[in-house]
């Protein structure tokens, strides 16, 4: 079997492969044969779907076999996939994780068995067994979507005060602190000079967490946060960091009597470019503004890694110094995220084949 084939080609395994892994396997690389196991979070939310599908696609397009698992934001059938994954010999593990932490024992035995490990969009923490991360620049995302709050208010020529309120997503993912961070930095002026108030009082990530990154909780907690503080207030924008949880935003604006679509609805941002996400952009009936990432981009980045690897080199990274994983610095490939609304989602999005104007119209409604 080929975990056993390496082990004798590079003594026990821990030391050796751990040493090697991270530095493009060198002497007996001819031996991999690009066997990859692609562990996704979640088949809930639209990226997550067809990412799983592209990164099979292109390592299949290589001639390396694959074993693709979503472990369904259930942590611990994430890990037991991707210790079957171990178990059945990949070399390579892709992993979109569900919880940043919990993965350090399972990744330990995948190290040991000389398996390299690429973090897929989200960093896992607190472990020294992930080689590689590639992602997209988490805090421009929150930047941008900020940025859009401030110019659909007006808050360069108007003085306010505005009524905004705060959302961030997982407190298990990575991500969710850096969209945070990038948001609140890019808001934090006019938060102090009183132009933006946030009557809730909530401008820390914990209170403003949504878990699962679910629709379903941001709807209530908006819901709450209206019944307690918008009795004779109106809200003027919510800074959402993804577009399932807009949508749970827009949901409880709409039943506390804010009506989609008026002059007066509050500005709404959000991420991922979700077909219904952006049917609301198009018609004007929700939130206005997603942040795209072209995941598309970020297989094929991801899928390169392997390659480079398996043809005996180093994977391409450029950033060195950001993504601190409690043990290490990881070699990150970050790409760019793009602000998207009503002016330019055809351009960006459509035309660019990441979704058909076809699917936006179609886009079924959220159960
Ligand atoms: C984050 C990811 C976002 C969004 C979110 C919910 O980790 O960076 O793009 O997909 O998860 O799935």
């Amino acid at each position: 079997m080929h975990v056993s084939r390496r082990r004798l080609l590079y003594g026990s395994a821990g030391i050796a492969a751990t040493t090697l892994a991270g530095c493009g396997l060198g002497e007996g690389s001819e031996e991999l044969t690009g066997f990859t196991g692609i562990a996704m979070p979640t088949t809930t939310s639209d990226r997550w779907v067809s990412e799983g599908a592209e990164l099979e696609d292109r390592l299949k397009g290589f001639g390396y076999k694959t074993i693709l698992a979503y472990g369904e934001d259930d942590v611990e059938q994430q890990t037991e996939q991707i210790q079957s994954m171990v178990d059945e010999g990949v070399e390579f593990l892709i992993v979109g994780a569900i919880d940043n932490t919990s993965l350090g024992p399972v990744l330990a035995n995948a190290k040991n068995a000389g398996i390299t490990v690429i973090a897929y969009d989200r960093l896992i923490l607190e472990t020294p067994d992930v080689d590689y991360y590639a992602s997209f620049d988490n805090y421009e995302v929150g930047v941008l979507q900020a940025r859009h709050i401030i110019d659909r208010l007006g808050l360069e020529e108007r003085s306010g005060p505005f009524n905004v309120e705060l959302f961030s997503g997982a407190l298990d993912d990575n991500n969710s602190q850096y969209f945070f961070m990038g948001g609140l930095d890019t808001l934090e002026s006019y938060l102090y000079s009183g132009a933006v108030a946030v009557p809730s009082g909530q401008t820390e990530q914990v209170p403003t967490a949504t878990a699962r990154w679910d629709r379903e909780v941001a709807r209530e907690r908006m819901a709450e946060l209206l019944d307690e503080h918008y009795g004779e207030r109106r809200l003027h924008a919510v800074l959402s960091p993804y577009d399932g949880i807009s949508r749970g935003v827009v949901e409880a604006l709409a039943d506390a009597g804010y009506e989609p679509g008026s002059d007066d609805f509050p500005v709404v941002t959000g991420q991922d470019a979700e077909p219904l996400s952006l049917k609301a952009i198009q018609e004007g009936t929700g939130q206005s503004e997603t942040v795209f990432k072209d995941t598309r981009q970020l297989a094929e980045v991801a899928a390169n890694m392997v390659k480079s690897i398996v043809d005996g080199g180093t994977p391409d990274v450029n950033d060195l110094g950001s993504y601190d994983n409690g043990f290490k610095f990881v070699p990150a490939y970050l790409l760019p995220p793009i602000d998207v609304t009503v002016e330019n989602y055809v351009e960006e999005v459509v035309d660019s084949g990441y979704v058909s104007q076809g699917t936006i119209d179609d886009a079924p409604e959220d159960d």
